[in-house]
């Protein structure tokens, strides 16, 4: 009785046994909350390899159609598309054209796969000439002066028959003018996706060449947020969850992580995390290198993404992830 009890801690207890470990696995990726993105280009029989990301192609609306038939058969169902027009110029009209590259392929993409769920990206950068997400006024984004073309690009996408809108300018104002602007036309059950914390990031390189839309001249940085930041993307959440935003986003995902989990805490609705195409780019990099075991290390990442607080993935590596990691 009066020897001392020794309390053996042993959290090793619980990790004896593939059956222990599972029975008490916290997280779980879910293909169903995978969106995968696609680009698509005009043309016929296109699909192009974009050199800075193995494995993922500019696809014309024919070939998109095989992509996605694929996609489906792996239960990958949502996708976030990105056009490629023909032609840029200052105000990037062919966002807003009936006949633009998104409009055609919301419709050709309808028609074919009713039971795909297609976002658009909403932003001006891949349709205007000098590559910024808006009207230039003296080499300066004019916020004010943009929102009114965020809002016919957003009915014109909506009338074409989009399942959700997710504004990536960093526009301030954005989903407020947006939700009006379908609302009044409509669409009051259109929901929007907002990239509410997007980071003037450096792990965008990748896509720029994949969507080309790189700027012409300056950055990024006097609209999208300083990654040295973590106060400021709980304000932009916040407004943006006030101005009507269904499901807001953190961009990038990786080295934000700790950004995802704050918002985690702090709202209460579904959570994106853009797991982008510099953090796609170095995994595969290192592992054509053989210096990695790709596929572990996409599970490693998605998951931590995932435990984060992330509800819904953006991830180039769904494909993979669905088809190769799934069972395992
Ligand atoms: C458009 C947009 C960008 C990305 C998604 N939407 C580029 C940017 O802001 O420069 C980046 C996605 C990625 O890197 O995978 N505004």
């Amino acid at each position: 009785m009066n020897e001392e009890i020794k309390i053996n801690k042993r959290p090793r207890r619980l990790r004896g046994t593939s059956s222990i470990r599972s029975l008490t696995q916290e997280n779980h990726l879910n293909v169903r909350n995978f969106v995968y993105p696609l680009f698509i280009r005009t043309g016929k029989n296109q699909k192009i390899e974009v050199e800075s990301m193995p494995d993922i192609y500019q696809f014309s609306i024919d070939q998109v159609m095989y992509e996605i038939e694929d996609l489906l058969k792996l239960n990958v169902d949502k996708f976030i598309l990105f056009g490629i027009p023909d032609k840029k110029d200052e105000y990037g009209s062919n966002a807003l054209s009936d006949n633009g590259i998104i409009q055609k392929s919301l419709v050709e993409i309808k028609k074919r796969f009713p039971e795909a769920f297609l976002i658009t990206d909403l932003c001006m950068c891949e349709y205007t000439d000098h590559g910024h997400c808006g009207i230039i006024k003296n080499e300066e984004l004019d916020n004010d002066a943009t929102l009114e073309y965020l809002q016919k690009q957003a009915i014109s996408h909506a009338k074409f028959g989009v399942d959700m809108i997710a504004p990536s300018g960093m526009i301030d104002g954005a989903v407020k003018y947006i939700r009006y602007a379908l609302d009044s036309n409509m669409f009051k059950n259109l929901p929007i996706m907002s990239y509410s914390a997007k980071f003037a990031s450096n792990f965008y390189g990748p896509f720029r060449y994949a969507a080309e839309s790189a700027p012409q001249y300056g950055d990024r940085k006097s609209y999208q947020m300083s990654f040295s930041n973590r106060n400021e993307a709980l304000k932009e959440v916040k407004i943006d969850i006030e101005e009507g935003a269904d499901i807001i986003m953190v961009k990038p995902a990786l080295s934000f992580l700790d950004i995802i989990r704050d918002v985690k805490n702090t709202v209460n609705v579904p959570i994106a995390a853009y797991n982008v195409s510099g953090e796609y780019s170095m995994v595969k990099a290192a592992s054509k290198q053989n210096w990695i075991d790709e596929n572990k290390i996409i599970n490693e990442i998605l998951t931590s993404i995932k435990r984060a607080g992330a509800d819904i993935i953006i991830s180039y590596f769904a494909k993979k992830y669905a088809k190769e990691i799934n069972q395992k």
